[in-house]
């Protein structure tokens, strides 16, 4: 048994002892059987001042935070360097707010497509992932995924040398498949969609008795992903009141959630962050969800009463989760933090892609380019107020999309002789960039029912 952590059942309050007891009993309560822990540690939580304070920490990742994660033996640790990422300023949204709906924020970007590991913000989960495996003599894994997580899983458990298959649903993308082939990891990429890849990944999970991740409230992808409110914290000149994610099954929400509840009573945080989350408009169950029981004013139950879309067909596949089974709890944490769900159009997502390049030179993926739409959709159906602090998770670069870096050329012209040359003005590009967010009546997605 550790006593440095332990998890308790959050519906029943039964106190499972450590990993081993988790693992053998097929990852949840042994008493009621629920899945959902929270991981508690026995190192009272004011501590964490010294650890976000500490100067001598000078490594590039999340393992600062040692003492309040589920890992016993520092030497266990798989970390390529990942989770300590810079949160940048992006002035050119603070302008636009104030100069098109006359509100004033702070806007920030977190840059997890600057993680070491894979370069999204699933590294940190695949670090801790490869480190609790390792420290309890596991080999073998399994996990189902709509992209990023099998990537950065292939890439961490490689390193501790762990066999990993994953399970892609048929529309993953090329680029997710070569990156898990690259670290010499197994793909099967399942006929069908996101929900089918689960199904089979854990009938496999059964026929070879091996381990299977247990997705978005997995203790090892919370406790990790919990980490970012640390980072915030220790880099922030504010905390954030508004929090952007793109939402395929909310891990972001649930962690943030988690480090608030731990941080309780410290006076170190204030209150939640506004959780705004955004899906892509042709796989947005749980914004169709969340919507329609909002117009009904939340009655009794809605939290059971979400759509399920099978086969979504969405130009963003890494958030193709049509089957939300987590929306019981995503919706939640919305309501409770006064956030929002919404969409964002996918037709879209180029734009997006080409301005913030054009703006700050960085070059995001599809999945961000939905968090930065919706951070354009909360303007335009007036979910943001003066004075809010907006941080907009970044969770991919476009290394993940080599298809849109292509969708993004827009510069060139094709030309055989230098009489059709002009001399190059590289502000002139401004006016087209702007004009779809200019414009965004025309392509924003109205508050109705959809789905
Ligand atoms: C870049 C990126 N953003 C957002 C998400 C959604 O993450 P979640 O809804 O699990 O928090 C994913 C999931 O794969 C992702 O890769
Ligand atoms: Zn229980």
């Amino acid at each position: 048994m550790s006593n440095k952590f332990h998890f308790r059942c959050r519906q029943c309050n039964t106190i499972i002892d450590d990993w081993k007891s988790w693992f053998s009993n097929n990852q949840s309560c042994p008493k009621c059987g629920h899945k959902f822990v929270f991981t508690e540690y026995q190192q009272p939580i004011d501590s964490i001042k010294s650890l976000i304070n500490d100067k001598n920490y000078t490594k590039p990742d999340f393992w600062r935070y040692f003492d309040f994660l589920p890992l016993n033996d520092r030497s266990n640790i798989i970390s390529s360097g990942e989770g300590a990422i810079p949160v940048d300023r992006w002035t050119f949204l603070e302008d636009f707010a104030r100069q098109k709906y006359g509100i004033q924020l702070e806007v920030y970007a977190y840059r997890n497509d600057l993680n070491n590991g894979t370069g999204t913000f699933k590294d940190v989960a695949a670090s801790m992932a490869a480190s609790v495996l390792k420290e309890n003599g596991i080999t073998d894994y399994c996990v189902a995924s709509t992209g990023n997580i099998a990537n950065a899983f292939a890439h961490y458990l490689a390193k501790a040398g762990i066999n990993l298959s994953v399970f892609i649903p048929e529309d993953a993308l090329k680029a997710n498949e070569a990156e898990v082939n690259s670290y010499g990891q197994r793909v099967y990429r399942v006929k069908g969609d996101y929900a089918q890849a689960k199904k089979v990944a854990a009938q496999y999970s059964q026929k070879y008795n091996i381990l299977m991740s247990i997705g978005n409230i997995d203790p090892i992808r919370v406790e990790a992903k919990k980490t970012m409110v640390f980072e915030w914290l220790r880099l922030m000149p504010k905390m954030p009141t508004v929090y952007i994610q793109a939402l395929s099954g909310g891990t972001g929400p649930i962690a943030i959630d988690k480090a608030y509840h731990d941080l309780k009573g410290t006076g170190i945080v204030d209150k939640l962050p506004r959780f705004f989350m955004i899906q892509p408009h042709r796989c947005a169950p749980m914004t169709h969800g969340y919507r329609k029981s909002k117009l009904n004013n939340f009655p009794e139950g809605w939290l059971e009463n979400y759509p399920i879309y099978e086969n979504p067909v969405t130009a963003v596949p890494t958030l193709a989760t049509g089957n939300p089974t987590t929306y019981p709890i995503i919706a939640n944490l919305v309501r409770k933090s006064h956030g929002h769900m919404l969409e964002f159009s996918e037709t879209a997502v180029p734009e997006v892609a080409r301005l913030v390049a054009y703006q700050t030179l960085v070059r995001i993926g599809p999945a961000s380019c939905i968090a930065v739409g919706g951070f354009f959709e909360s303007l335009h159906h007036k979910k943001l107020n003066n004075g809010d602090v907006v941080l907009i998770n970044i969770g991919e670069g476009v290394r993940r999309a080599p298809e849109l870096m292509e969708q993004i050329i827009y510069t060139t012209q094709n030309i055989s002789s230098v009489e059709e040359t002009e001399k190059f003005q590289r502000k002139s590009l401004h006016k087209e960039l702007w004009k779809p967010f200019l414009e965004f009546e025309k392509i924003s997605i109205p508050e109705n029912i959809h789905g």
